[in-house]
């Protein structure tokens, strides 16, 4: 997989707080034998983001876009906002399978608002922010998403058949 990181922070975008979650994204998407394409710091909000998911789904093509922060409940926590905009195609089950996981662990896991589609080839799932998250989330998502853009790029058939 061909695969984009976006890390949603406001702190992060000023240079007061170290991103740790992209670099631990980037880090796990490679063990697992992909590669990370596109890695950006971005701000809160929704405009820059929903402009970089369109323009990474329609141009650059990529695979997978993996999101990390902005899904709480702040007023600038709108990440999930920016990437229902770009979704052509909800994929809910992928947010869902997340907080299912993630509940086991935490019951704060809850509060996290996350959304996950599909536009033209491409898969977008938002993540939470804290490493902590990252690394509990994406090791539980991360195996059965190749097999999806497998079948989202036509790779792979259709499991009913
Ligand atoms: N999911 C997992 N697996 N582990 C966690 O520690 N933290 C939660 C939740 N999801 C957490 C989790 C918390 S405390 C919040 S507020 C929400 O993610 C939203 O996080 P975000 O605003 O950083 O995206």
């Amino acid at each position: 997989m061909r695969v984009a990181v976006i890390t949603l922070s406001d702190a992060g975008y000023a240079g007061t707080r170290e991103d740790l979650s992209g670099p631990l994204i980037a880090q796990m998407v490679e063990q697992a034998g992909h590669q990370v394409v596109y890695t950006q710091l971005l701000p809160d909000g929704i405009e820059p983001l929903h402009t970089t998911l369109c323009q990474l789904c329609d141009e650059n093509r990529v695979d997978l876009i993996l999101t990390t922060g902005g899904t709480g409940f702040s007023p600038r926590d709108l990440t999930p906002e920016a990437t229902a905009q770009a979704i052509q195609r909800p994929a809910p089950g992928i947010a869902e399978a997340m907080r299912y996981h993630s509940l086991q662990i935490t019951p704060k896991a809850m509060l996290s608002r996350a959304a996950a589609g599909i536009r033209a080839q491409t898969l977008m799932v938002n993540l939470p922010g804290s490493p902590k998250a990252v690394r509990e989330c994406l090791e539980y998502i991360l195996p059965p998403l190749a097999h999806g853009l497998d079948i989202l790029t036509g790779q792979s058939g259709n499991c009913a058949r």
